[in-house]
């Protein structure tokens, strides 16, 4: 529910571009003549609040999946959660559709979802104010006041779609429609069965790392380090054919993908479309794809199943962030190997050091803006850019 501005809920103003100069942050869009973006795009708090205005709030992000796991799809159930400091809920209205709306109440914000549960009504807590499931706003007090019901006194509606298992809201209108931002990538697992793979609740699925949260993504679209991080013996650089690597740069993600070394791992052929088939030999295996989707979703999709990463940013903190790692499981036996055959946790843990020493330098005063590898960081030039166009070039 908009009002005549476009946005979400009245009187809210959005953040100009905080003082920062487009000429100090553009990315050409040519690779051959681009800078990466400035190292202060990942120490200086002013820039992540505008990422946060510009970037997150108008993106798809997924629901934390203990929300959706809590969530039942009868009449009135609804489930409180939180986005990037913004306080919402899942509820399911009287004909069984889901909605997030904001946790607070459009009187005098005060949160109207304290638990879990499920209700007939939404009533606040603090003067009473009542919402239908649907999100309409009934409030006799107000009765005879000049201007009530304004259409932002009812819960903002916010854009929700859902795929596979996964819920995605965005907090304001969204840059780019759902299907824009993930079709491609749904079309590429269509056969994985996404929907039925089974979440495996990790150790420590949320965790606080060092390094702006642009560093974690710029390193998931960067095969560049894959030799040198993930070395031999025993590194991921072995387990993947890496002449064969590909990286695949559309509007809104990135589909990186090679084909397996050991030709018993990887997917069958016949799991992804023909134009995974090597030609030349049509039975060698893809190992993963590792598909990363604006702003900051990765999406590796293994023959053991999915294993997600959210990179959220920190608020007021642009050294760090909330590393989110959930795993969807398809095939237990390929899970158990998961360390052998595909190295993850020890991917991680060289990632997460390679980032830490990143984040050290990029903090000092030797700090600069870098060129970018013409042949091999199509990915990383990619990320940056869109950074750069999303909070200078986009209204
Ligand atoms: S804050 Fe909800 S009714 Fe006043
Ligand atoms: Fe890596």
């Amino acid at each position: 529910m908009k009002d005549e501005q476009g946005s979400f809920s009245c009187g809210v103003e959005s953040v100009k571009n905080n003082g920062f100069l487009k000429k100090d942050f553009f990315v050409d869009p040519d690779i051959r003549k681009a800078e990466g973006l400035p190292p202060r795009a990942f120490t200086d708090p002013a820039f992540l609040e505008l990422e946060l205005e510009k970037v997150f709030r108008r993106s798809w992000l997924p629901v934390s999946p203990d929300a959706y796991a809590e969530f039942l799809e009868v009449p009135g159930a609804q489930v409180p959660f939180s986005m990037l400091g913004n306080p919402l809920f899942l509820q399911c209205d009287s004909e069984k559709k889901p909605h997030v709306y904001p946790n607070v109440c459009t009187h005098a914000s005060y949160p109207l979802v304290r638990k879990s549960g499920v209700v007939e009504r939404i009533v606040c807590g603090q003067h009473g104010r009542v919402f239908t499931l649907e999100g309409a706003v009934r409030d006799p007090k107000f009765a005879v006041s000049k201007k009530f019901p304004r259409k932002c006194d009812n819960l903002a509606d916010l854009p929700l779609e859902a795929w596979a298992q996964f819920f995605f809201v965005a907090q304001n209108d969204p840059a780019a429609s759902f299907d824009e931002v993930f079709s491609l990538m749904r079309d590429s697992v269509a056969r994985l069965s996404v929907g039925g793979m089974r979440r495996v609740i990790q150790t420590a699925e949320i965790r606080e790392v060092e390094g702006n949260w642009k560093q974690h993504a710029w390193n998931y679209l960067d095969s560049m380090h894959i030799p040198l991080i993930h070395r031999s013996p025993d590194g991921l650089v072995d387990a993947l054919y890496f002449s064969s690597y590909r990286t695949e740069c559309y509007p809104h993600s990135v589909l990186q993908w090679a084909y397996a070394a050991n030709p018993k791992i990887g997917f069958l052929p016949e799991d992804l479309p023909a134009r995974f088939r090597d030609p030349d030999d049509p039975e060698r295996r893809v190992l993963a794809l590792w598909w990363f989707v604006f702003p900051n979703m990765a999406f590796s999709f293994y023959p053991w199943g999915l294993s997600v990463n959210l990179y959220m940013p920190v608020i007021g903190r642009p050294d760090k962030t909330e590393f989110h790692w959930h795993h969807y499981v398809a095939d237990e036996r390929f899970y158990r190997l998961r360390e052998e055959l595909w190295h993850m946790e020890k991917v991680d843990r060289e990632d997460t050091e390679a980032i830490e020493a990143t984040s050290k330098g990029l903090r000092s005063m030797f700090a600069t803006r870098g060129l970018f590898s013409p042949g091999r960081e199509a990915g990383a030039h990619w990320f940056h850019r869109l950074i750069y166009a999303s909070l200078f070039e986009q209204q």
